[in-house]
């Protein structure tokens, strides 16, 4: 089933998600829900908050960066650690399904090592580089309540303002479902 996914300005996105219970049964529907709904916005990662889960797991298929180099990219992440990264940060224009219309320089560390539990259950660790590493970066974020736009200067921050301001509202050309909180600050109609 294909999901509607949360839009920056949605408290969702920054929020710490929770840990993951690897018995819960609602997790391979969830699992193949969050696939589904990543492929349908042609995305290569997808996190649990990004759904309007606040859990600490994330999708990636990084064959959709690369077919022929990422084929085997294509994982479950439940409860991940980032435990080392390491190399000198390299810069690559991101951009995030939950903020669209937005791109931006981030720079991110090349090699990561990373323990997680699979869709098995299976306990995984393993060193990542390249596009796969910065994928898991990405998405590790999203599970920490952080949004790759929190890395932008404060000049770049300013010059996006507006359309992160429509975002918000809803206002996107997103050719996905997407969903906008609620506005916030308790306001009413007189
Ligand atoms: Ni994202």
């Amino acid at each position: 089933m294909i999901l509607p996914i949360y839009l920056y300005g949605h408290p969702v996105l920054t929020t710490p998600a929770l840990e993951v219970d690897p018995i819960d049964p609602i997790l391979p529907g969830l699992i193949q829900d969050m696939f589904e709904t990543m492929y349908a916005a042609s995305g290569v990662g997808l996190a649990a908050p990004q759904i309007g889960r606040s859990m600490k797991m994330f999708v990636m298929d990084a064959s959709g960066f690369d077919e022929k180099r990422f084929a085997h990219e294509k994982r479950v992440f439940i409860n991940p650690v980032i435990l080392q990264e390491e190399g000198d940060p390299w810069s690559f224009n991101e951009g995030c399904l939950s903020i669209p219309d937005v791109r931006g320089d981030v720079l991110r560390k090349p090699r990561i090592q990373v323990e997680w539990m699979d869709q098995d259950g299976k306990k995984q660790l393993q060193w990542f580089d390249d596009m796969p590493a910065r994928i898991i970066q990405h998405e590790y974020d999203h599970l920490m309540g952080k949004l790759f736009v929190g890395y932008f200067s404060p000049l770049r921050r300013q010059m996006m303002q507006r359309r992160l301001d429509s975002i918000k509202k809803g206002m996107t050309k997103a050719e996905y479902p997407v969903f906008a909180a609620p506005p916030q600050g308790g306001r009413h109609k007189r």
